[in-house]
């Protein structure tokens, strides 16, 4: 049985990889700090998989912390999902940014070092493509123009992933360059839980959806799309979970560092995503236009070839699936986590 530290594991895209990692029988470690998630999103994970996982609750930057980890435990591979993901909070404390996301990763992948454990999974983003490329967008498409302090972060620590292997061939590493995240577990149990305002379209669209909010502001109706509004490549988070074992099962102590996209290779616009929403769950989401978001692109989507070919790893959830889940938690958690 393989024994896997997974760093960030209480989140949204963490606890859904948890619950397949148990699924599949492997031994699952978590690290995390709760910065951005509740220790109930794990309560729900244990009895979905009616087995138990190892929590630890402390923080990536704390090297004694990691070093404790890795000498109790034997770990074979670590997903590393822990860092601060907002775009617009990136720009107003970018240090806490550099901090969380740079240096914590580099101070794990010491403590990886020390420890002798070389088989990494990164949680990278599409954002690293940045505004220079047409959709669909592929792995050889050279990144590096970041539009925000969030994205500048995971392009760095690709680069130091990439550099790190090129000198040191112990190193395995996936990065996994996820599209747009929406929907939840089947169950309802668990699911995204954005704290404040949502940033993103479906937590936005559901909080309307459920009462929450008042409308949703769509940004923007003159991109050069099917209907003016933008379009995205929406990957239910089950499916992403999935990726994250295809990338160990079919990579692990394989020296090198590549990168996956993991989208379904489709898109949808925003519109289409609201009238679909209503076929599918019978609800109205109110909305109005607005002004485009700084940073937004008209067109984004992936390219999933390399990922079906050389993970084996096939998405099997489409829209629909994505947004009936989506409100399926929403209404069954419409405090998220948090009780009353
Ligand atoms: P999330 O905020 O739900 O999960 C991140 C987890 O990391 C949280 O549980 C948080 O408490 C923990 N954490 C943050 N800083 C930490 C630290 N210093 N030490 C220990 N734990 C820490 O986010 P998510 O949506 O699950 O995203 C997971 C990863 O995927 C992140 O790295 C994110 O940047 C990346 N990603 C997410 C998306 C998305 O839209 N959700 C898209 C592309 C990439
Ligand atoms: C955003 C981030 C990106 C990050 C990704 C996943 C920006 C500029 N980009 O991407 O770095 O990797 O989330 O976390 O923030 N929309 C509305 N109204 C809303 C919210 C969104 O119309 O209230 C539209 C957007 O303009 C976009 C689509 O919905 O066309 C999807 O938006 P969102 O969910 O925020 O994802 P991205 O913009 O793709």
């Amino acid at each position: 049985m393989f024994n896997i530290l997974v760093t960030g594991g209480a989140g949204y895209v963490g606890s859904h990889t948890c619950l397949k990692l148990l699924e599949e029988g492997f031994k699952v470690i978590v690290l995390d700090n709760l910065a951005n998630s509740s220790i109930e999103a794990l309560n729900r994970v244990q009895i979905l998989a009616n087995r138990s996982l190892i929590f630890i609750h402390g923080d990536i930057r704390d090297s004694s912390c990691l070093d404790r980890i890795f000498k109790t435990h034997q770990i074979d591979a670590v997903i590393h999902f822990a860092g601060l993901k907002a775009v617009g909070e990136s720009q107003q404390i970018p240090l806490e940014y550099f901090d969380n996301n740079i240096s914590g990763s580099l101070n794990l992948f010491n403590a990886m070092q020390r420890a002798s454990v070389y088989n990494l999974v990164f949680s990278s983003s599409a954002t690293v493509y940045g505004e220079l490329h047409k959709s669909p967008l592929n792995e050889t498409m050279c990144t590096g123009t970041t539009t925000n302090n969030y994205g500048y972060t995971k392009l760095i620590v690709e680069q130091l992933l990439e550099k790190l292997s090129q000198s040191d061939p112990r190193w395995s590493i996936a990065l996994l360059r996820y599209f747009n995240p929406v929907g939840a577990h089947p169950s309802g149990l668990i699911g995204e839980n954005p704290r404040g305002i949502p940033n993103n379209l479906m937590p936005y669209v559901t909080q309307v959806a459920i009462g929450a909010r008042e409308k949703l502001s769509i940004f923007g109706q003159d991109y050069e799309t099917i209907d003016g509004t933008g379009v995205r490549d929406y990957i239910h988070v089950m499916d992403l979970a999935n990726a994250h074992l295809c990338a160990l099962q079919n990579r692990i102590n394989r020296s090198g560092c590549r990168a996956w996209n993991i989208g379904t290779g489709r898109g949808a616009s925003v519109l289409q995503v609201i009238k679909a929403f209503k076929d599918i769950n019978g609800v109205d989401v109110k909305y109005e236009f607005a002004p485009r978001r700084d940073g937004d692109i008209a067109i984004c989507y992936a390219d999933n070839q390399r990922a079906v070919s050389e993970l084996g790893w096939i998405p099997q959830y489409g829209l629909e699936e994505m947004l009936r889940d989506s409100w399926n938690w929403q209404k069954q958690n419409p405090n998220g986590f948090n009780k009353g």
